[in-house]
């Protein structure tokens, strides 16, 4: 049989898929695997277990990252790599991220079956907290392991419980000895549901996305006057909830008048968060995408400004930080096209696209070619429990993956 022929096995990844979305179930559906909490470590366990079923060398670095690799016939070739990740967001979905790693094993059982050699070794990875929502920020283990975040710092960013991702890692036993550093990359592929409606909207099933937009992220904390709501008068009072809900606007409003980004708050704390107490502390979260690093920063300027402003009148001193950027990821030409074609010849429609969301494929997209596989997401949903991609569009995606990597694979 050609290897144009070889199929992955749908059964066995929709399998794969449902037993990893045991790990963390939640009542509405979906799956709770925070990064480097108990079901991270058991679904990292159970994906260690499948490598070695395949005979993939199985190696851990030092930010918990999980490799396999299994070995071509020049061993001493740039590899060809593709993952994703295992943790998820609270309440998030069994698609996001485990298809990506999922995905690759199945292509590796494929070839593992088939005895199927490649002329470069094969990596597939699970890269640690991808989601950034127990530790900012997202995207933390690849960015350290191309270079473009330092490993202490990264070790260093606490939890909500002022837990440190270098003291989790070690708890669950994955603080691994292999150096977070990036070894030569021939290609890079990353499967991962759309999670968005374009591809649904266009009756599309492989998405190929051209890159990544740009991401943003910021801190605010502002501190008022802490008081007892009944007897204190409205006016002259220092609200930093109130302000905070003006520097929300702000936000949205930035958005709109800027156009072509969004711009959101999702995470809000606000102290001491009694009915009853005039809040003294708050803090949120901003986080700015576009396609254009210039045009994001732009609006980062303009709510600095109001937000500022905002702050003077309430009497609420403010502090920002600037937590994390990414710019955005123009993909490799080539390696796009590889996913079109492959579409075309597996007789699957495509579209190039635009990727809203943030992706390990980010930063490895910095150091070597990489690209993007999407399948389509009901509804546009993710980050939810509802969050769901047909079997039938997974396996699809799986194929043009397979087809991809041994492209890829056997070029010398
Ligand atoms: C990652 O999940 C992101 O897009 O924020
Ligand atoms: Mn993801
Ligand atoms: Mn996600």
């Amino acid at each position: 049989m050609s290897i144009k022929d070889l199929r992955v096995n749908g059964k066995r990844l929709q399998e794969s898929l449902e037993a990893m979305g045991k790990i963390g179930a939640t009542p509405g559906g979906g799956v709770q695997r925070l990064a480097l909490s108990d079901e991270d470590k058991e679904a990292r366990d159970l994906f260690c277990s499948w490598l070695k079923e395949i005979d993939c060398e199985v190696t851990i670095d030092e930010m918990g990252n999980i490799f396999g690799r299994r070995p071509g016939k020049n061993r001493d070739l740039p590899v060809v790599m593709s993952g994703s990740h295992v943790d998820s967001q609270p309440k998030g979905g069994r698609f996001d991220g485990i298809l990506g790693v999922m995905g690759p094993l199945e292509v590796l059982r494929t070839l593992h079956e088939n005895n199927v050699e490649t002329e470069r070794d094969i990596v597939i990875v699970d890269w640690t907290n991808e989601e950034g929502s127990r530790f900012a920020p997202a995207m933390v283990s690849s960015g350290v392991w191309v270079g473009k975040l330092e490993l202490d710092w990264a070790y260093n960013r606490t939890d909500i419980n002022g837990k440190t991702q270098g003291e989790e890692l070690e708890r669950i036993g994955y603080k691994g000895d292999a150096p977070a550093k990036a070894f030569p990359i021939h290609a890079n592929y990353e499967l991962h549901i759309e999670q968005g409606p374009m591809l649904e909207a266009e009756g599309k099933t492989i998405g190929a996305p051209k890159g990544v937009l740009c991401l943003h992220w910021y801190d605010i904390y502002l501190t008022g006057t802490a008081n007892q709501v009944g007897p204190t008068p409205m006016a002259g009072r220092n609200d930093c909830l109130l302000a905070a809900a003006e520097m929300i606007q702000t936000v949205n409003k930035v958005a709109h008048i800027k156009g072509d980004m969004v711009a959101t708050v999702g995470e809000l704390h606000n102290y001491p968060n009694s009915r009853n107490i005039i809040p003294d502390g708050v803090h949120f979260t901003v986080d700015i995408r576009s396609w254009e690093d210039e045009h994001a920063l732009g609006a980062w300027d303009l709510m600095e400004t109001e937000f500022q402003t905002i702050a003077d009148r309430h009497g609420t001193p403010i502090k920002m930080e600037t937590t994390w950027r990414v710019e955005r990821a123009p993909f490799n030409d080539a390696l796009v096209n590889n996913v079109l074609d492959a579409s075309e010849e597996l007789g699957y429609s495509s579209l190039y696209m635009v990727s809203g969301a943030g992706h390990d494929c980010s930063y490895i997209n910095q150091i070597a070619p990489a690209a993007m596989i999407f399948v389509p997401s009901k509804g546009g949903r993710s980050h939810v429990e509802v969050e769901e991609s047909s079997w039938d569009d997974c396996e699809k995606g799986a194929n043009v993956l397979l087809q991809c990597m041994l492209k890829s694979a056997n070029e010398v």
